[in-house]
């Protein structure tokens, strides 16, 4: 029932708050072609019986990314892709035309690749893009990024990394990357680090140290360890140490003494004399 009075869904900045708080819960893609006026549509379905369940068709362009064959063209895709790459510029082309990551349409409005330096002797992994990332087209550009940026400030390595995500289009209301979007995005990963030849890899939170290093401990156990990250084709290893994503350390501010002494352990291996 509508109270007397005006009409809040006629005021503007009754709408615009309503709008704000769908985009701040995470709720920012729209997929129907035209409006749904959902209060005529629950009025109709108190006095109809309830449909049978829809059969939703996958969007136009989109490979299933859950095994089977489409999976593995998309993989096959993504590797062909990757490696005609011949640097980075062409590498970031080639994954705004891969259409094989379901996430690509799935809401992203664009998709994320990489900022810093092309040369960088520090590879800094995260999971995957968000809200900020997913409308500036750069990684690590929220909250989280800023927190990461003064941490490697404060480390001595503004300038000296290079940074990317396991996967390229932001999942959906911030949700954890899957395995399998993150195993179709691998390729394009690998190329990175071929034309990019850090020295060392930073894994940022659990979802990225979990798909990168192909281990199941979580963060907790991993972080703060060195391994011998090795490519899928055996050509290319690279020590890689897992440490406390930014958003956790922004929830956790205590864990930041963690992250430091992940930090120190990298720095102290960079400038450690040959
Ligand atoms: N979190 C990530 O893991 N990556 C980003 O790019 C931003 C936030």
């Amino acid at each position: 029932m509508i109270p007397a009075g005006p009409d809040p869904r006629q005021d503007p900045r009754a709408v615009e708050s309503l709008l704000a708080f769908w985009a701040q819960a995470g709720v920012e893609a729209c997929f129907d072609d035209a409006p749904v006026d959902r209060t005529a549509e629950a009025a109709r379905m108190m006095r109809a019986p309830p449909p049978p369940p829809p059969r939703v068709p996958a969007p136009v362009g989109r490979l299933p990314v859950r095994g089977g064959p489409d999976a593995s063209a998309a993989l096959a895709e993504a590797h062909a892709a990757a490696a005609a790459a011949g640097d980075l510029a062409a590498l970031e082309a080639a994954i705004a035309a891969f259409d094989g990551c379901g996430l690509k349409f799935e809401g992203a409005r664009q998709a994320v690749f990489a900022r810093g330096a092309p040369d960088a002797p520090v590879m800094v992994i995260g999971e995957g893009p968000g809200a900020d990332e997913d409308a500036q087209g750069a990684p690590f550009v929220g909250r989280a990024g800023k927190l990461l940026d003064k941490m490697l400030a404060a480390a001595g390595l503004t300038g000296r990394v290079f940074i990317t995500n396991t996967v390229y289009w932001r999942p959906p209301g911030n949700r954890t990357p899957t395995p399998q979007e993150q195993a179709v995005c691998q390729p394009f990963l690998e190329r990175a680090v071929a034309l990019v030849k850090p020295r060392f890899l930073l894994l940022a939170g659990g979802a990225s140290a979990k798909s990168v290093l192909r281990r199941e401990e979580g963060i907790l156990s991993l972080r703060g360890r060195w391994f011998d990250w090795t490519s899928q084709d055996g050509a290319q290893t690279v020590a890689a140490m897992p440490t406390l994503h930014p958003a956790f350390l922004l929830r956790q501010p205590a864990a930041k003494k963690k992250a430091w002494q992940d930090l120190l352990s990298l720095t102290e291996r960079l400038d450690r004399p040959a």
